[in-house]
């Protein structure tokens, strides 16, 4: 199993603290999920294609026919064994479940510096845009010309796109398939939408890759009121104006808060901030013990942190960072 966050019954164990106390900063998840509505009928009945979701979520990307998953995980881990084993060139450091993904499909995985990846040779690229853990961000120009350059040698370019609804101007989706056959693009409902329990994601492809992910999937993939949800929360264009503006503001809150305890962090989607310190674990520890679950990563050391909510949750956090960075 790969480390991820949001574990804060291991945290809890591990740090002996009571599971209700914690606050738990260790994921990207928007602290204010949508508020679902989901109808009884949902719970009994099996799922039909076609039942507003599909049309929801074609309005929203811009793509004739997005792909329902059960979270993007599903096309992380379907990808790879549908591509002819070859060669698959990823950032690093990135989202820790695609290395693997690709590796155990019979791909070589060679895991390259950012600033490389407009010269790799590779008969995949998978990108996360805006990057988890980092927040690095890549221009959409950028993106659509090294989709082209990858289709002109017959290989392709798989964006993740779990963390650019807060951002949508560097959103590709709609191209996906349609202007550049070979650009495949994840989007997941877990992040900005606060529904990552729910397990839905999409995939815009081509139609031959599309097909193909479907048919591995098979039937009612995704589950009844887990579409049900996902369609609502698509089609409300007032809520997500103002989740943008919320998680704007706390990107924003949350980065001068860190910096004004000597910690410099990059925004990630508006919904996460990364901060390399060569301090990550020490902190990491401190902060833990005092009930603040983050997370921690190596190689280079950093901390990611996602937006608290209520105020209370805010003065805790500046406290305990004040008692760290006091002397
Ligand atoms: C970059 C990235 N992509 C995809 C996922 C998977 O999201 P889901 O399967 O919930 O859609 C995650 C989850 O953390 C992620 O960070």
């Amino acid at each position: 199993m790969l480390e991820h966050g949001g574990r804060l019954r291991d945290a809890a164990l591990h740090w002996r603290l009571p599971l209700a106390g914690w606050l738990d900063l260790s994921t990207g998840i928007a602290p204010w999920p949508y508020p679902v509505n989901v109808s009884a009928v949902a719970w009994q009945r099996l799922p039909e294609e076609e039942d507003g979701l599909e049309a929801a979520a074609a309005r929203y990307y811009g793509h004739p026919a997005p792909l329902p998953l059960p979270g993007s995980q599903a096309a992380i881990l379907w990808l790879p064994r549908l591509f002819a084993p070859g060669i698959a060139v990823l950032p690093a450091p990135t989202y820790g479940e695609y290395a693997p993904a690709w590796r155990a499909a019979g791909h070589e995985v060679r895991e390259i510096a950012i600033a490389d990846i407009a010269d790799a040779e590779a008969d995949v690229i998978v990108l996360v845009n805006p990057n988890n853990p980092t927040g690095a961000g890549f221009a959409p120009e950028f993106l659509r010309a090294l989709a082209e350059r990858q289709a002109a040698r017959d290989n392709w370019l798989v964006v993740d796109e779990a963390f650019a609804d807060a951002t949508p101007d560097i959103g590709i989706a709609a191209l996906a398939g349609t202007e550049l056959p070979r650009l495949a693009v994840l989007r997941s409902m877990g992040k900005f939408f606060g529904l990552a329990g729910a397990r839905v994601g999409f995939l815009c492809a081509a139609p031959a890759l599309r097909a193909k992910v479907h048919e591995a999937l098979g039937p009612w993939a995704v589950a009844h009121p887990s579409r049900e949800a996902a369609g609502q929360a698509l089609a409300d264009t007032f809520w997500q104006s103002a989740q943008r503006l919320r998680l704007a503001a706390a990107s924003h809150r949350l980065g001068e808060l860190l910096a004004r305890h000597g910690l410099p962090s990059t925004d990630g989607g508006r919904l996460f901030r990364y901060a390399p310190t060569p301090a990550a674990a020490e902190l990491h520890d401190f902060l833990a013990r005092r009930g603040i679950l983050v997370r921690l990563f190596r190689h280079p050391d950093a901390l990611r942190l996602g937006l608290p909510a209520a105020e209370a949750d805010w003065r805790r956090l500046e406290a305990v960072l004040a008692e760290w960075s006091s002397p």
